[in-house]
C-alpha cells in the first residue's frame, strides 16, 4: 500500500518558491510515498459561526481529504517571522470541530524556505508549536532552506546539493511515517 501524503504549501502566488519546493520534494520522495499538493487558498477564514451542520463545502472537502491521508508535509514560507495566515487558517480549519480534529496523531514534517539567510526558521518553529498543541508527531529533522531563490536549476528541479538534502528529508519522512503510523 502506498503511503498517502498530503502536501500543504503556505503561499498562494503562482511563482511561489514554496510551491516549487513542494513539487521538487514530491518528485524526490521514495517510491512508497504517493504525495499530492492540496490547495488551501479557497478555505474561508475560520469562523466558529460557520461550524453548523453544513459548514463551508471547502472546509468539509479539506477535512475529508486530510482525514484520509497517512501523513502531511508542510512546506512553509516565512511571513513576518511566522507562517503565512493562509497556512495557519488551514491548520485551524482542520483542528475543529472540537473532538474531530483531523490532525491528532497524524505524522507530519515541516520544511521551510526563504530567499533570506535564515530559511524560514521562525515560521518553521511557529508551525511546530501549533502542531505540538494538536498532537501531531512532527519529524524532528531540521529543514530550513535559505537562499531558496538560488536553489533551483529548473522550475521544479533543485540544484544537486539541495536535491541531495531534499532526498534525505523525504527518506527520513517515509521512515518517520512508518514508525509513527496511528
Ligand atoms: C515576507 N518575506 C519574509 N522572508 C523572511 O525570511 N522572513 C520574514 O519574516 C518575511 N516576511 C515576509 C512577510 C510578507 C507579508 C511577505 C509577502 C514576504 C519574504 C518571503 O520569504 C518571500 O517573499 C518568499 O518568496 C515567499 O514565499 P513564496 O511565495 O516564494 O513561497
Amino acid at each position: 500500500m502506498p503511503i498517502d501524503v498530503v502536501v500543504l504549501t503556505g503561499s498562494l502566488r503562482k511563482a511561489s518558491y514554496s510551491r516549487r519546493l513542494a513539487h521538487a520534494l514530491i518528485g524526490l520522495a521514495p517510491p512508497q510515498i504517493q504525495a499530492e499538493v492540496v490547495e488551501i487558498g479557497e478555505l474561508a477564514f475560520y469562523n466558529q459561526d460557520l461550524e453548523t451542520e453544513s459548514p463551508p463545502a471547502a472546509w468539509t472537502a479539506f477535512r475529508d481529504r486530510l482525514r484520509r491521508a497517512d501523513a502531511v508535509l508542510f512546506v512553509t514560507p516565512e511571513y513576518n517571522r511566522s507562517m503565512s495566515a493562509v497556512l495557519k487558517n488551514a491548520v485551524d480549519v482542520g483542528s475543529r470541530p472540537i473532538g474531530k480534529s483531523i490532525w491528532s496523531g497524524k505524522p507530519a514534517a515541516v520544511v521551510s524556505s526563504s530567499p533570506g539567510a535564515i530559511g524560514g526558521f521562525a515560521a518553521n518553529h511557529h508551525l511546530r508549536q501549533s502542531l505540538a498543541a494538536l498532537g501531531v508527531p512532527t519529524m524532528p529533522m531540521e529543514a530550513y532552506l535559505g537562499g531558496i531563490d538560488k536553489l533551483f536549476e529548473a522550475e521544479q528541479t533543485l540544484v544537486p546539493k539541495t536535491q541531495e538534502f531534499a532526498t534525505k528529508i523525504m527518506q527520513s519522512f517515509a521512515r518517520w511515517i512508518e514508525r509513527n503510523a496511528p
